[in-house]
Parts: structure tokens; C-alpha cells; sequence
């Protein structure tokens, strides 16, 4: 077996090694990408005068049948290819001839590994934005459906203030937007082409790097080859935009989780995506969300096992750097169904609007009761002490604050008036949050739409 640096050896590989050493089994999945590179590294060779431009296009062709067996699965691995690099360059040698060979001049699986990587979360971040966008549109359709449907509003999981199911399912709207953002931001810092930096010094070949980013896609050319062959920077950018969509995933799933259980019964699962219990006939149970609960903490794994791989590193390329892909792959693959699985049960939830109006219990309206006080001059610190004694009131008489007599309520304050049972309408607390970003009528018909038109525009 003749191994791609194997001449300066005189014993094969322990077969041991080989299974440590060999990178195949998960970077086969940038074939594509490395082929891409080498498309644009062998029209490079042809600018630095390095090839001929016939030789040039034997090399291409050859890549591109190459390529085509990757397509069809066609292509046959030969017992030394190592990683994805080698195992291409040896079927292009194997096609085109001694010609195959001139293809690595100048060049180093180190910056050939980076431009690759590159290549591929840039467009692993394309196929999450759009993952994204799928589930954004079935938050907003949920909140179209019943933007006004009044439900509780907790704080510490316990009541609060009375909310509405628009308002609280875009409340999981928005982080996704922040996600986009972050992703982009990966993106961006993918978008700078480490080719022609070699195996650290750069190339010895006069080759246009500007040219290859051109040809590659990428925005700019890095500044400094010992960086770029050991600079991740990107890879941990994604990881940490993948994680941040996974947890915010993993939030609404546990909401959901609770906002499905019998004690809420706010919403109920559609059967498609709910599971059944082997033992207890009447189980249907949120696995869907559980999974994806659990899933941020794979997430959040990859991004740590990664950091804590770079950290010791010295700059330039080293072989621990081989340990960057399957945090990424694992990542992107998690999310990659994931978000569509998070689309699907958004868009086929059920909404039960009784369940959610039979929890508005008055105590939800305090803060109006407060509120009422303070439009008749009291300051809303003795507001707040005084509704804390209507509250209490209530309590040890074990009914609700609406069941108070005026003259209870007088006997606690006098500014209370006749027209306090006013305060206790759900629609008139709703109504008196239009404040930008609340919960009132226009307020929601306001944040709606610009959750249209970030979805429209991103
Ligand atoms: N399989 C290697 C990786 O994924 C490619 C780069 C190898 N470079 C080297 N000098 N051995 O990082």
C-alpha cells in the first residue's frame, strides 16, 4: 500500500494506528467541497505557471468524474486512503495518470483541510438558515391563529400577568432571529480563504490567492499562514450558534412539555408527533420534546469538547485539530432534524383557548388592581402594599379578589370606588399594555408584523 508521505518510511502503519490515525470515516463528507478546492487549486497552478493549461484541464476532468462517483456512490476506497484528501488525489492519479500527481504541488492537507472545512460550514450555515426560516413561519402561523387568545402569563412558573398565546409563542420567535444573526456571523468568519498557506509557511508557488477566494466564494484571503492552517475560530463560532439554536429549542420544547401535561392542558401534541408508552394504554407522551430537550446538551458538548481541544494549541497546524469535524458534523446534524421536527410540532399543535381562559383567575389582574389605585394618586409602592392586603384578605376568606365587597376593599383603602370591578376584565389588562413590545392589541398587531418582515428579510 503506497501511502501518500509513506517515503521516507521502511515499516507500514500499525493496523492500530491506522484506525487512530485514518480521518476517512467522517471527513468523506467533504469530498465535495475538497474537490471544489482542488478544482480552483489546479486553475491556480496554471496562473503560477506550475501546469499547462491542458494539464490543468486533465486534472479538472478527472475531478469532476471523481466527483461523479461520490455522486452515485460509485467511488471505491482503496485500503490506504487515510482521510477524504488522500483518497481523492490517489482516484485522480488513478484516472488521469502521472499528471495526478502534479495536482499537490505547493500545497498541504493543512491548508487543503481548512479551505474544505470552510467550504462546508459555509454552507452547513445556508442549510440551517433555511431550517430556521421554516420554523419562524409556523411560530408567526401559530401566532396569527390566536395572537389574542388570552392565557396566563407566569413569571417563576407561577401566575402572573394575563398574556396571550400570540404574544407567548413569539416569545420564541425572537431568539431564532438572534440565532440567524449568529449563524451569519459564522459565516462571515468561514469566508476567508486559507489556501496557498501550505503546510505553514505558505506557498512557494506564485499563486493568485485572490483568484482561488474568487473561485471558492470566499470574501477575503487570510493574513497569516501559521494562523490560517490552525485557525477554528469558524468551527467554534458555528458550534456556538448551533448550540444557542438547540437551547433555545430545548426552551420551548420544555414549555411545551408543561403547556401539554393534564395539569395545563393548554395545548395537546398531534398524534404524528407524540409517542405511546409500552405499558400504560392512555400514555402520549411529548418524546418529540424530550429529545429535543436533550439533545442541547449533545450540543452544548460539542462546543466545549472543541474549545477545550483548541486551547492548548500552538499556532499552525497540529493533529489534534483532526478532532474538529465531528463535533461540527454532529452538531449540524442534530439540528438538521431538529428544527424540522420543532416546525412540525408548532404546526400541528392544538390549541385548547378554554383550557388557558379557565386559568385567569383574578389574582392574575393584582397588578391592575395596583395600577387602578396609582391613577387615583396613590404612589405605586403603598399601591403595591395596599393590593398585597386585598390579596391577603382574600386568601384567608379562601375566595377570590373578585368575591371582596366594595366595603372590604374600602375598609383597606378608600380610594377604591364603585367602579373597581372594572379592574377585573382580562380584555381591559390586555388592552392597557400597548406599549411596544407588550402584550395589548396593537401592540401584538405591531410586533406580528415585524416578526413578518424579519422572517421576509433574513
Ligand atoms: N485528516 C487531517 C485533518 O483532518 C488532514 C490534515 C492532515 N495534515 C497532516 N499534516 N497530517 O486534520
Amino acid at each position: 500500500m503506497n501511502q501518500l508521505w509513506g517515503g521516507r518510511f521502511q515499516k507500514p502503519t500499525a493496523v492500530l494506528l491506522r484506525k487512530f490515525n485514518d480521518s476517512l470515516p467522517f471527513d468523506v463528507r467533504l469530498a465535495d467541497e475538497d474537490i471544489r478546492g482542488s478544482i480552483a487549486w489546479a486553475r491556480g497552478l496554471v496562473g503560477a505557471g506550475v501546469l499547462t493549461s491542458d494539464e490543468a484541464q486533465t486534472l479538472v476532468d478527472g475531478l469532476v468524474q471523481v466527483e461523479q462517483e461520490f455522486a452515485t456512490g460509485s467511488f471505491v476506497f482503496a485500503p490506504g486512503d487515510e482521510d477524504v484528501h488522500t483518497a481523492v488525489e490517489r482516484r485522480l492519479t488513478e484516472i488521469v495518470g502521472a499528471v495526478g500527481g502534479k495536482l499537490h504541488t505547493g500545497r498541504s492537507r493543512n491548508d487543503q483541510v481548512a479551505t474544505d472545512f470552510r467550504l462546508w460550514v459555509m454552507g452547513a450555515v445556508e442549510a440551517l438558515r433555511e431550517h430556521v426560516a421554516h420554523l419562524q413561519q409556523a411560530l408567526i402561523a401559530s401566532a396569527e391563529a390566536n395572537l389574542h387568545t388570552p392565557m396566563p402569563g407566569y413569571t417563576h412558573l407561577q401566575h402572573a400577568q394575563p398574556v396571550t398565546w400570540g404574544h407567548w409563542v413569539l416569545s420564541h420567535f425572537w431568539p431564532l432571529t438572534r440565532d440567524v444573526a449568529r449563524l451569519d456571523g459564522a459565516r462571515g468568519m468561514a469566508s476567508e480563504l486559507p489556501l496557498g498557506s501550505a503546510a505553514l509557511a505558505g506557498t512557494a508557488y506564485p499563486v493568485d490567492r485572490r483568484f482561488l477566494a474568487q473561485e471558492l466564494g470566499f470574501a477575503r484571503v487570510s493574513a497569516n499562514s501559521l494562523d490560517a492552517v490552525s485557525n477554528r475560530d469558524f468551527a467554534t463560532d458555528f458550534l456556538y450558534a448551533a448550540t444557542m439554536i438547540s437551547l433555545h429549542l430545548s426552551r420551548l420544547a420544555e414549555q411545551l412539555i408543561l403547556f401539554s401535561s393534564s395539569e395545563f392542558g393548554f395545548v395537546s401534541l398531534d398524534d404524528a408527533y407524540s409517542t405511546g408508552s409500552s405499558l400504560m394504554p392512555q400514555k402520549k407522551n411529548p418524546d418529540t420534546l424530550e429529545l429535543t430537550r436533550g439533545k442541547a446538551g449533545r450540543l452544548i458538548g460539542n462546543l466545549t469538547g472543541l474549545l477545550a481541544t483548541l486551547k492548548g494549541l500552538p499556532s499552525s497546524y497540529d493533529k489534534d485539530l483532526q478532532e474538529d469535524k465531528e463535533p461540527v458534523f454532529d452538531a449540524f446534524d442534530t439540528l438538521d432534524v431538529a428544527l424540522p421536527v420543532m416546525a412540525g410540532v408548532i404546526g400541528t399543535l392544538t390549541l385548547r383557548p378554554e383550557r388557558m381562559a379557565a386559568q385567569l383567575e383574578p389574582n392574575l389582574l393584582a397588578t391592575d388592581l395596583a395600577d387602578y389605585l396609582v391613577k387615583r394618586g396613590v404612589p405605586f409602592r403603598e399601591a403595591h402594599h395596599l393590593v398585597g392586603q386585598v390579596v391577603r384578605a382574600a386568601e384567608a376568606r379562601g375566595v377570590p379578589l373578585t368575591a371582596l365587597a366594595l366595603t372590604d376593599l374600602q375598609a383597606i383603602s378608600p380610594h377604591f370606588g364603585a367602579d373597581v370591578l372594572g379592574v377585573f376584565d382580562v380584555a381591559v389588562s390586555l388592552a392597557s399594555r400597548n406599549v411596544t413590545g407588550g402584550t395589548g392589541p396593537e401592540a401584538l398587531q405591531e410586533q406580528l408584523l415585524a416578526a413578518q418582515t424579519a422572517v421576509k428579510d433574513g
